[in-house]
Formats: C-alpha cells, structure tokens, sequence
C-alpha cells in the first residue's frame, strides 16, 4: 500500500491536462467512486490495526493531494482558455448615437435675421404677454377694430383698464423700439406670437415672424422696395422678382402685400403658387404718422417703413412643406430631414 501512495503521489505532481475534459478524466481517475485513491480508501479496512494510524493519516494527505491537483489542473486549463478567447475586437465602430439638429423653424428665422444684419438692422426683442397699447393702440388700431376681439386674440386679464394679452405680432416690440431707442431706427423683431385661430394646415394659432422697422430722415417707398427685393433674392436665390400689391393695415399707409416669384415653377405655374407664378410672403408699408407720433417721433421730420412675415411660411416655401402642422408635431422623420440645412 505504501508503494501505491507513493507512486500515486508521484503520478499526482506529473498529472498534466489540456482542457475540462481531460481533469474531468483525471478527477475520475483518481477520485471517482472506482478511482485509484477510492480504492486506497477501501483497502484501508484491510490494513493491519498497529498500522492504521500511520496509513489513515498518509491515505488523507493523498486524499486532500489529489483533490487540490484537480483544482489546480483545472483552474490553468481556465486560464488558457480565457487567454485564448477571442478578445474584444477595438477597432470594431462604435454604437452610433442621432445628434439631434436646430427645428426648421429656428433655421430659418436665424436666415431671415442674418440677413437682415447683413443690412445693417439691430435685433430686438420684447414680451410675449402684452398690454392692449403696445399690440394695438399704439399702432392706430380704432377702438372696435375686430382684431380686439376675444375670437381673434387670447386674453390673459380682462378685467383691467389695459388688459393684457398675447402679443398677435411683433409689432408691439417695433413700439418698444420707438420709445426708448434713439432715431435712426433699423430693427428687425423675431418672436413668438399667438392668435386665436383653428389649427388647419395653413394656420396655427402660435406661430413665428420676424416684423423689421426703418425710421430716418427722407425714407420712401423705393426704399421699402429695395429693401424687400434684396431680402427676397437672399432668401430664395438671386434670380426672384416681387411684386407688390396694395393691402391695409392700420399702422402703415400705403400698405402692401409682397409676392416672391414662384422658385419652384419660375413663374409657369405649379400646385404650389397655384397655376399664378406668385407666392405671398409678408406685409409692409410706410408707417402711419399717426404710429410715429403715438411714440413721440415728428412724422414731418421722419419718415420709415415696416414689413412683417411669418418664419413657418417662409420656411414652408423655402422647403415645401405642404401641412403647418409638421413644424408643431416635432416627428423625428420630419425633423431629421433638416439636419444639415444650415447654410443660408
Ligand atoms: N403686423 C402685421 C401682421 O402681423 C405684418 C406687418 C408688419 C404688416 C409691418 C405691415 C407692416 O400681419
């Protein structure tokens, strides 16, 4: 027995394995239910009683030999294999991660002002929530124009002298303009503004625009003109014409409305200008004098003009985009499709 736990012992420190299989094997070998230290263990009962305390002590070292081996033959067959592994390959791509892009709407009402700055015009801006004067009294709105009524603007207080309510265009901050900044004046007025429309495809009640003010000495029509027609050519290429036709609006006599030569057609007639060639696209005219004085300013002194259009529309044409709407809806399919449009 002596010669078999030796030599065991011996076999024990040659053991060697190349995979999970092979300790699986040895374990078996040596320590399964028929293995050859199982069976030393069965033999002890044979061994002769003076003897058993030296045996039983030699046959649990073995025992405890054996058993250590096999954890270590299988932790280095552990090892390799991890070592072995295919690793992490590095210069795989990355996940990528959607950068989000600036909305439409802000594309192009940041076009409109930087053109605009490139006239030379300041930019200003004023309150969404306004009184009564600056949205209407002061720009000669008569007491019971229909445009003061609750279908057409959202009040915030009613219950005061001069309510308060949600600015229907930026003109109120052309008002703001004239009180406190000295003449000359050239500004333009982005903003938000709000009117109590139903939502369809061609209007919204919260919408953008971009309102500009000219005030000098000896400011004409022409000026006005020169002034649309350099926008337009800017905005929608160098090949656009305008066209003026004549409009009302309280705070400028004469006024006009501006038409851009269709840039989809060239003027033959498409869905989009309906069959005229023509497309509208803002407001304008020579202030009132009764809006300059309303602000302390001599209209035989001054003279100037205004303009005021809306950014979705401007980029609806630009773009055409056929629904309103999308601008709101904030679809990332839809937002997406502007992601590189930056450049003027
Ligand atoms: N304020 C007008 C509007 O909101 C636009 C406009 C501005 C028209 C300036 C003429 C002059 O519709």
């Amino acid at each position: 027995m002596k010669e078999s736990i030796d030599r065991i012992f011996q076999e024990l420190a040659d053991l060697k394995a190349a995979s999970q299989k092979e300790v699986e094997e040895a374990r078996i070998r040596f320590l399964g239910k028929k293995g050859e230290v199982t069976a030393l263990m069965e033999q002890f009962r044979t061994v002769a009683p003076e003897l058993k305390r030296e045996y039983g002590q030699k046959l649990n070292e073995l025992k405890k030999a054996a058993n250590a081996r096999i954890e270590e033959l299988k932790f280095a067959v552990e090892e390799t294999a991890d070592a072995l592994a295919p690793k992490e390959d590095l210069s795989m791509p990355g996940d990528s991660f959607p950068l989000g892009s600036r909305h439409p709407v802000s594309i192009v009402r940041q076009q409109i002002v930087d053109i605009f700055r490139k006239f030379g015009y300041d930019v200003a801006e004023g309150p969404e929530i306004e009184d009564d004067y600056h949205v209407f009294e002061a720009l000669n709105f008569p007491p019971n124009h229909p445009a003061r009524e609750m279908q057409d603007t959202f009040f915030v207080s009613t219950g005061h002298l001069n309510p308060l309510l949600l600015r229907t265009h930026t003109s109120s901050v052309q008002v703001r303009t004239m009180e406190k900044q000295p003449l000359p004046i050239r500004v333009v007025c982005p903003g938000r503004v709000f009117r109590n429309e139903a939502i369809s495809a061609r209007a919204h009640c919260i919408f953008h625009q971009v309102e500009g003010l000219y005030i000098d000495k000896d400011v004409t029509f022409a000026d006005l003109k020169q002034a649309i027609l350099l926008f337009a050519r800017e905005m929608f290429g160098p090949d656009t014409e305008i066209r003026m036709r004549p409009s009302y609006f309280p705070f400028t006599e004469p006024s006009a409305e501006v038409d851009v030569s269709c840039n989809i057609c060239h003027g033959k007639g498409c869905n989009i200008c309906k069959g005229t060639g023509w497309l509208e696209i803002m407001g304008c005219g020579m202030v009132d004098p009764n809006v300059l004085k309303a602000s302390g300013i001599d209209p035989n002194e001054y003279s100037g003009f205004a303009f005021g259009m809306g950014v979705e529309r401007i980029a609806m044409l630009k773009w055409q985009v056929n629904d309103l709407r999308h601008y709101f809806e904030n679809d990332m399919r839809f937002l997406g499709e502007f992601a590189t449009a930056t450049e003027v």
